[in-house]
């Protein structure tokens, strides 16, 4: 077997000569094909093909299409995963699905201190079906049994935890899930591409991602959408025309496409799909488990190093696991005054993000980070901390996105 050339992998990609990028856990960085296939996609096929690009170019198909690329990287099977509209709004539509199937039940079990998004989804489903038909409860996800889902129609969590960057065991969790009646949603934002998972013979019922961070597909890209096949009859709660089945009919009634299809509801970007297309060709050929070993042995250096600094140890608490089974593909190391540090660490040319309250997170993108990466991040780190640097008034100053 050929062991993979990362050097290799890491030249399809831009990244600026005097920057160390360590947000690929937020936005991925560009591959070179996206840059010339949007350009192709521009002025070849939207410029001369016009409206007839929807055939000749199957920009219709595109949806299910990227779907089917992302397949192999989460383990699912071909016709499962659709691309489109943002995690958000496949995660309104997977949750419904999930109260659908489960119809005795209605309560929503999720994660203390999840991802906010996916709690005020489940909230805005609550209250627009009403409590009867659907409760939410945040749970500690360290103290889940069988018994707290024993009501439950379905367990939401987050496949890679976006704060701390602990993994969570998907396999364990959604049997244990399962044997409680309960169906289980994984987002898996911080997971696609950076770590290996088999939806398939883990049995997971819905899952939902991000094109925009590990995958690279560009800054909004969409999201994707799996529905384990056995869920295939549920219902859209946004049934649109491109989700009937016959789209172009333009019938008064609406009749859901069989498979996966039916979860489309309105038409999508094709020059955003066709980026993300581009972008998940870097995969092609990659085992997921290559590029997980990398990660880990990236995320591994980083710790490594962190734990021979004395300054890092006087100054930086490790909030990511060091355990292999338990880390996702980032190390977010909590400090006092977090986020001046993020600041000045960008200033000196490492890009990493903070999020509250005190957490500065290092994401390793496994197809492009390098070992020498963490090095400088960890120099940069121990000089900003040790020369107060971060305490300049410029560092204080909020953007919106931090
Ligand atoms: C864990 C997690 N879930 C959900 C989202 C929201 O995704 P979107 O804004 O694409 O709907 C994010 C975004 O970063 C995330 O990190």
């Amino acid at each position: 077997m050929r062991a993979v050339d990362f050097d290799k992998l890491r030249s399809r990609f831009h990244l600026p000569d005097d920057k160390v990028y360590l947000d690929g856990n937020s936005l991925g960085a560009l591959p070179r094909k996206t840059e010339a296939r949007l350009q192709e996609v521009i002025s070849r096929e939207w410029a001369d093909e016009l409206v007839s690009g929807w055939n000749t170019k199957q920009w219709i198909d595109l949806p299910l299409s990227v779907g089917d690329h992302i397949a192999p990287i989460i383990g699912a099977k071909q016709g499962t995963v659709v691309c489109c509209d943002s995690l958000s709004i496949n995660l309104f539509k997977a949750l419904n699905a999930c109260l659908e199937v489960n119809e005795g039940r209605s309560l929503i079990t999720l994660e203390d201190g999840q991802f906010p998004t996916d709690s005020y989804i489940a909230d805005g489903l609550s209250q627009l079906l009403g409590s009867d038909r659907c409760r939410t409860q945040a749970v500690d996800i360290a103290a889940l049994t069988p018994e707290t889902l024993s009501e439950s129609a379905v367990l939401l969590l987050s496949h890679v935890d976006y704060k701390s960057g602990t993994l969570r065991d998907m396999d364990a969790i959604t049997t244990m899930a399962q044997s409680a009646g309960c169906l289980v949603i994984w987002d898996l934002a911080h997971s696609a591409g950076a770590v290996d998972m088999d939806l398939e013979a883990s049995h997971v019922d819905f899952a939902v991602g991000c094109t925009y961070k590990f995958l690279n597909g560009g800054p909004g890209a969409p999201g994707f959408l799996y529905v384990a096949e056995r869920h295939h009859d549920v219902q859209n709660p946004l049934p649109g025309w491109m989700g009937h089945a016959r789209l172009f009919d333009f019938e008064a009634k609406y009749e859901a496409a069989p498979g996966i299809k039916r979860f489309l509801t309105g038409t999508q970007s094709v020059l955003a799909l066709s980026a993300v297309s581009a972008s998940l060709s870097v995969f092609d050929g990659l085992a997921m488990r290559d590029v997980r070993a990398q990660s880990l042995a990236l995320t591994q250096h980083f710790i490594n190093l962190w734990e021979q600094s004395s300054i890092l140890q006087t100054h930086a608490t490790l909030v990511t696991p060091t355990d292999d089974a338990l880390r996702g593909s980032q190390v977010s190391l909590a400090l006092d005054n977090a986020f001046p540090v993020s600041q000045a660490l960008i200033a000196d040319g490492v890009i990493v993000d903070f999020r509250e309250p005190d957490i500065v997170r290092f994401g390793f993108s496994p197809l492009y980070n390098t070992f020498s990466d963490a090095e400088r991040a960890i120099e940069s780190l121990e000089t900003v901390l040790s020369s107060e640097r971060y305490l300049r008034p410029e560092f204080q100053i909020r953007s919106t996105v931090t």
